[in-house]
């Protein structure tokens, strides 16, 4: 099986806006890409992405045009996966598509070359079920916009080899990312889990005339948000709780977790409820062209990293060693 290090030439499968975010991510490293994609348009689509995903990833490190990946697409799947290193499959969340597709990349990708799945919560065994070298997959679950934000999950299946989960995450992390391996297999993996839980609530609040989506938003960026990018959940209660830590924390707040506060079921996606989450994004959004919006996420996702780093921590400490690591492929 192919080493974290040899790793030079990545396929992309599906190429919306997860596969040309990591297009945009493994260019930038030098990696070069191979995209594939079915659909017309989607070749232009892939090439705008990396334009507009360019500007952010030139602050993160400056690259020279001649020290970047080169970049190809072909409409041909056998074309674009046979002599990759590495593949990434980025298709619709959807195991019907999956499944077969998977098959296929791994008939025509060469036997050493790792295969991962961008998929967000369906799980490797069944992903690889069809497959015939099943040790060699991996789900590898990014978050958008992938050329930027570190965290990839990495699950295997029941077939899975450990060298492969190993692999994979050496290379997500020479690429710049924080690998997070999944210890279990389970459905929405971790981060997944946990956004759908917060998701929940905000369709329930919407739907039940409590909040606009705007508020919710609010309710999130001036408090728990800020926090969140740089410690989870369960060390910020730990401070939380003073001195005494955590146990004092949870026996404090512990009784209101039996209070029926939140719902577990998210509610039915009425007509209505789904008038209104559009119309709210809509009004927040207040006519900013989308790449713009894109644009201004990207720069402050770029501006949260560096400030980090001054701390070496979090997201700033995986920014920094990124930066020393290309800065040493760029002086060679
Ligand atoms: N959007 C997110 O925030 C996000 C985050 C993490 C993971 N993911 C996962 O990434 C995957 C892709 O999601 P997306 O948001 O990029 O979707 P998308 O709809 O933007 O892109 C999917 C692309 O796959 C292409 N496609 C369809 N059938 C194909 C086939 N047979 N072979 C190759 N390509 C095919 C489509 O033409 C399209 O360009 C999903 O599994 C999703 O769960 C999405």
């Amino acid at each position: 099986m192919i080493k974290a290090k040899e790793i030079k030439t990545v396929a992309i499968v599906g190429t919306g806006v997860i596969g040309a975010g990591w297009a945009a991510r493994c260019l930038h490293r030098g990696i070069d890409v191979v995209a594939t994609d079915p659909y017309e348009g989607a070749e232009q689509n892939i090439r705008e992405v990396i334009k507009n995903a360019d500007k952010a990833l030139q602050r993160v490190i400056n690259v020279p045009e001649d020290k970047k990946g080169t970049f190809r697409f072909t409409a041909n799947l056998e074309e674009a996966v046979k002599d990759a290193d590495y593949i990434q499959e980025s298709a619709p969340e959807n195991e019907e598509i999956k499944i077969p597709l998977l098959s296929d990349i791994d008939r025509f990708a060469r036997p050493d070359a790792i295969i991962g799945s961008s998929t967000s919560g369906l799980l490797p065994t069944r992903l690889q079920s069809k497959m015939k070298h099943r040790e060699r997959f991996v789900v590898a679950h990014p978050f958008n916009p992938v050329y930027l934000l570190p965290l990839v999950e990495v699950v295997g299946g029941e077939k899975t080899l450990q060298e492969s989960v190993d692999n994979a995450a050496e290379f997500y992390e020479l690429i710049g990312m924080k690998p997070l391996k999944v210890r279990t297999e389970i459905e929405g993996f971790l981060a997944d889990r946990l956004l759908e839980a917060l998701w929940r609530e905000i369709l329930w609040l919407v739907n039940d005339d409590v909040a606009t989506t705007k508020e919710l938003d609010d309710a999130i960026i001036y408090g728990a948000g800020l926090r969140w990018a740089f410690m989870g959940t369960n060390l910020t209660y730990w401070l939380a709780g003073g001195k005494k830590g955590m146990h004092h924390f949870m026996k404090q707040f512990g009784p209101a977790l039996k209070l029926p506060w939140t719902k577990l079921e998210a509610p039915e996606l009425t007509d209505e409820l789904i008038e209104k989450m559009v119309e709210g994004t809509d009004e927040q959004s207040d006519g900013v062209d989308f790449r713009e919006l894109e644009q201004l996420r990207d720069n402050c996702i770029v501006s949260i990293m560096e400030a980090l780093e001054e701390y070496q921590y979090a997201s700033g400490k995986v920014l920094q060693e990124d930066r020393e690591r290309q800065k040493k492929r760029l002086e060679l």
